[in-house]
């Protein structure tokens, strides 16, 4: 199981979806949970709409992408509302119990706009698809807007939250009127305090309602989120983070390592996505931070161009843009060097180019594939 955590726009889908491609082609059944494909990356994946159920690509779209005859791979983008729907469906009871929350107007807007309702609906979907051990391999990528500590501490914050005394005192069915009202107020007050972003604004009534009927099954929502943190927790499953490779987001990628470690979790992977071009993230790879030789003909290049005297103003455009690359790329590098130093065996450390033209086809993508394994393989046999 790999799960991707990173900042929004860093490159989680789309090294998510190459991971997928690299696990595939060799041979390991995979299946690839994405959760907001770019437009080009879900055509490329044949993802037409949401689903709860991971769908085959086909034998000849992984061929034409150059993967091997044997690949198996499906995909499915996550369905937020239908994951809570077959959550609440899936419970055991009362089938009454069951509907009367599916109906219920304060349970349809929590599964539409509670802000951590796509991190839970998420972790759903890997559970599933681990009990169901259908697949060798599970890729999950991290809704966009989660705070990838959101991430880790949701199961855990949802037990705690039905632990609390107040939601006990709420799961009790109200006997008075005045109960209900005071039910209904303290309902409100948890919501908004324990699920900070939630916005919903549903009649009080169906909220106690709510609270009152799933009440009837608190004891096995607890235990399934019990079970999904013990999946987060068990060593088959890795963390890979993906960062790009400013000072800053170095910075939270060093205290995410920390906090994967406090909280006992495997880091599988750090991947640095969009460094530089490819020559610069090759060199790079093969150790030259110190000059990397390309850079060292810049200025032999500048001094070309502007030979003879006098330069245009076009020229000087291009000269401060080349000195201003190798200026940004060589402290990239010195950064990228000094990360890769005080990360030193704790997981395999990846460099990705900025390459636009290979992420959105799954030809491409399969080569960016290439580049992660190589490295991984290349840093194993050192
Ligand atoms: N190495 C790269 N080179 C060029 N474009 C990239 C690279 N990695 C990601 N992108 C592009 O950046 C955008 C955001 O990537 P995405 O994987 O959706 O990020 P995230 O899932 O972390 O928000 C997409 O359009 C993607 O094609
Ligand atoms: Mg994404």
């Amino acid at each position: 199981v790999l799960v991707l955590l990173g900042a929004g726009g860093v490159g989680k889908t789309t090294v998510a979806a190459a991971l997928g491609l690299a696990a595939a082609d060799t041979e390991l059944n995979t299946a690839l949970i994405t959760i907001d494909p770019s437009r080009r990356l879900r055509d490329a994946l044949g993802l037409r709409k949401p689903g709860l159920r991971p769908k085959k690509l086909s034998h000849a779209r992984l061929c034409a992408a150059g993967l091997r005859p044997g690949a198996r791979l499906s995909a499915v983008m996550l369905d937020v509302k239908a994951m809570w729907d077959d959550l609440v469906e899936h419970l055991n009871g009362d089938a009454a119990v069951r509907q009367r929350i599916l109906a219920n107007s304060f349970y349809r807007r929590f599964a539409e706009q509670f802000a951590g309702s796509e991190t839970y609906a998420a972790l759903e979907q890997l559970y599933r698809l681990d009990q169901e051990r259908e697949f060798d391999t599970l890729i999950v990528d991290t809704p966009p807007a989660a705070h990838a500590l959101e991430f880790l501490d949701a199961p855990a914050r949802l037990t705690r939250l039905l632990n609390t005394r107040g939601v006990h005192w709420l799961f009790k069915p109200p006997r008075t009127a005045g109960g209900l009202v005071r039910l209904a107020g303290q309902a409100a007050r948890l919501v908004a305090e324990q699920l900070e972003h939630f916005t919903g604004s549903a009649a009080l009534s169906h909220a106690t309602d709510f609270f009152s009927t799933a009440g009837q099954v608190i004891g096995e929502l607890k235990d399934r989120f019990d079970r999904i943190a013990g999946l987060l927790s068990a060593p088959r499953t890795k963390f890979v983070l993906v960062t790009t490779a400013e000072a800053q987001r170095l910075a939270q990628t060093r205290r995410l390592i920390g906090e994967l470690k406090a909280r006992r979790l495997c880091l599988g992977a750090v991947v640095i996505n969009r460094f530089a071009d490819e020559r610069a993230c090759s060199a790079l790879i093969d150790g030259c931070v110190q000059k990397p030789l390309y850079l060292e003909e810049i200025a032999a290049l500048c001094e070309l161009i502007s030979e003879p005297p006098p330069i245009t103003s076009g020229m000087r455009k291009l000269i401060e843009y080349l000195y201003g690359y190798r200026e940004q790329t060589q402290e990239r590098a010195e950064q990228i060097a000094r990360f890769a130093r005080d990360f030193s065996g704790e997981a395999s450390l990846v460099l990705l180019p900025e390459s636009p033209a290979k992420m959105n086809d799954l030809r491409g993508l399969f080569g960016v594939a290439g580049m992660l394994t190589d490295q991984h393989k290349h840093e194993r046999h050192a």
